[in-house]
């Protein structure tokens, strides 16, 4: 191994404090599956806060919570029906009051999720405008068109949805005397796509954001970002319309990423910045309200777009979560993501799993070549858990080892695996319905969490009762199998948190050594000088580690040497 430790950084190490989401660790609750304080096997507010405890002793900053608004469920709560409210499953307003004061008191900030693109079907707003007919005011507010065909009983253009089939829903039948209409939906017919051309429509999520920031909450992950502005004239596409894992560039895709969508973003930054007014002398860096883009675009130069200085604050960095175990391809990934955000001055965020895909836990047990999959069923090839595990502590010991903000889906700091097998009578996923099978869906990946190894339903309530059935792996993971326990993936990422914080490794500048091929070898160094070093072995034998202090390793050292599929942090010397 080579022992130059003195990189060109790439990225250079933060000059002044940075305000918290610059650096924040975020973990994602996915509010059905966290925990369960009324046992009805649906997972709800009361117990998240009960469990907030947890996440602060893990050491993130914050957490998001998927949707908890009132809905009819056709998307897990991606269709809202009142925004303004929580559904009872989840709670009461007041429930969530409780949640933000008990965050809040234990440091932990609240991102909560926003769903602007569709509401539900049973939003007041479209049974209004399914009451009112073609032609009428209320229809505006939606993307409702007469259909082609002679009665207009045939979809107005060839769209396809997210979750398969038409992205057209038929709101009545033609007839000679008057044409079919119909209404779109990017995902789910339970989810009709709002018209952001309509002042209303702007009008009201202003003001939905200000009820929750009202309310306290320090942000908002903002759903389909990338779709609320459709190309003038709706005009045909003949490209998979497919946004998420191996979608094709979005730029062109007229549903997709439209230029439009940004002047929105410039709107929910001013209302953002209002709380907290950055010109101001009294301006709190601990206080900005953020807003993070879900946009599923291609390449990355189109996701800085919505990252630039008066727009949102961070963007997921799907780019990385698909990366495949592969030296070279992580490393051309890094290096790009840090060098485009830093064109914009936007931190960089990194993420590995979240609710939409497989667990990185799960895909890295199959074959490298193998994109990344939404789900998988019985009858699919199985990944190899143990090396899932294995190259996931792993992929997880490098993230945490470069600068910007990191996401967490919950379960992950427990090595959560998919459940692979789940049967099929079990799924919900609409893509699972829409698809007629065809779509695994990705219920796998958000199965109930495992507290407790011998609890019934793993701690995740007193009943039992789960919305989804859990794996026979998951007792063994359960959380009071692994704290306190050394070696565990649980204190693996207690460790990774509480050093890369001491070590100041968020606000760090990045540079690569030297390395062999099959081995990524990256110094992080902190603003006041101090140098860590990570090194990722995707090798098939150990590879020796250069000169250091070993701070932590994914797995257990082998005469010294680092194990494959393994990495390490290590603090080195200064150079004289
Ligand atoms: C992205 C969300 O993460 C996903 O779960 C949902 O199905 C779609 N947006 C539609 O809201």
């Amino acid at each position: 191994m080579n022992q130059r430790t003195s990189p060109d950084l790439f990225h250079s190490p933060s000059e002044t404090a940075a305000p918290w989401w610059r650096t924040a660790v975020i973990y994602q609750v996915y509010p059905r599956s966290w925990a369960d304080f009324d046992g009805d096997g649906v997972g709800d507010l009361p117990g998240i806060t009960a469990r907030l405890p947890y996440l602060a002793d893990l050491g993130v900053d914050a957490l998001w919570i998927s949707p908890f608004y009132v809905s009819p469920m056709a998307d897990a709560g991606y269709d809202v029906a009142d925004y303004r409210d929580i559904d009872p499953i989840f709670g009461t307003l007041a429930d969530a009051d409780a949640l933000l004061e008990r965050a809040h008191g234990l440091g932990l900030k609240v991102i909560v999720d926003l769903v602007p693109n569709h509401t539900s079907r049973a939003h007041p707003w479209f049974q209004a405008a399914l009451a009112a007919g073609p032609g009428s005011p209320e229809r505006q507010r939606y993307i409702f068109r007469d259909g082609s065909g002679e009665l207009g009983n045939e979809p107005p253009n060839n769209w396809e949805s997210v979750f398969t089939g038409s992205a057209w829903t038929q709101a009545e039948v033609g007839t000679a005397e008057r044409p079919g209409q119909w209404y779109l939906n990017l995902f789910d017919s339970g989810q009709p796509d709002l018209n952001w051309d309509h002042p209303q429509v702007r009008e009201e999520f202003r003001s939905i954001l200000r009820f929750w920031l009202d309310r306290g909450v320090d942000g908002f992950r903002v759903d389909v970002a990338h779709g609320l502005i459709k190309a003038e004239g709706l005009p045909d596409w003949d490209e998979p319309a497919s946004q998420g894992p191996q979608a094709p560039p979005t730029c062109a895709a007229p549903m997709w990423d439209q230029d439009g969508v940004h002047a929105i973003y410039r709107d929910w930054r001013n209302v953002c910045d209002e709380y907290n007014p950055p010109a101001s002398p009294e301006h709190d860096p601990n206080a900005d309200r953020i807003l993070v883009a879900e946009a599923w675009v291609e390449p990355l130069e189109r996701v800085v777009r919505y990252v630039r200085p008066d727009e949102m604050h961070q963007a997921f960095n799907f780019h990385f979560l698909q990366t495949p175990w592969r030296a070279a391809d992580l490393r051309s990934s890094i290096t790009e993501s840090l060098q485009l955000s830093d064109t914009v001055g936007a931190p960089t965020t990194w993420v590995l799993s979240n609710h939409d895909i497989a667990r990185h836990a799960t895909w890295l047990g199959l074959p490298t070549d193998l994109p990344r999959p939404r789900g998988l069923r019985a009858q699919d090839p199985q990944p190899d858990e143990a090396l899932g595990l294995r190259r996931a502590r792993a992929a997880t010991t490098l993230m945490l080892a470069l600068p910007g903000s990191a996401y967490l889906y919950q379960g992950e700091e427990l090595g959560l695996p998919d459940h692979t097998t789940l049967p099929d009578e079990a799924r919900q996923d609409p893509t699972w319905h829409r698809s007629g099978g065809t779509e695994t869906g990705r219920d796998g990946c958000r199965i109930p969490m495992p507290w407790q190894g011998q609890a019934p339903a793993g701690g995740f309530n007193d009943t039992g009762r789960t919305w989804l059935p859990q794996p026979d792996s998951y007792p063994a993971l359960a959380v009071d199998q692994q704290q306190g326990v050394d070696g565990s993936t649980l204190e693996l990422y207690r460790r990774l948190l509480s050093m890369r914080q001491e070590r100041a490794m968020s606000v760090g500048g990045f540079g690569w050594l030297p390395s062999d091929e099959d081995v990524l070898h990256a110094l992080n160094v902190a603003p006041d000088g101090r140098r860590t070093a990570v090194i990722v072995n995707f090798s098939d034998s150990p590879v020796a580690l250069p000169e250091g202090e070993v701070l932590l390793s994914s797995a257990e050292l082998v005469q010294g040497a680092l194990p494959s599929d393994s990495a390490a942090w290590l603090a080195v010397q200064n150079e004289a």
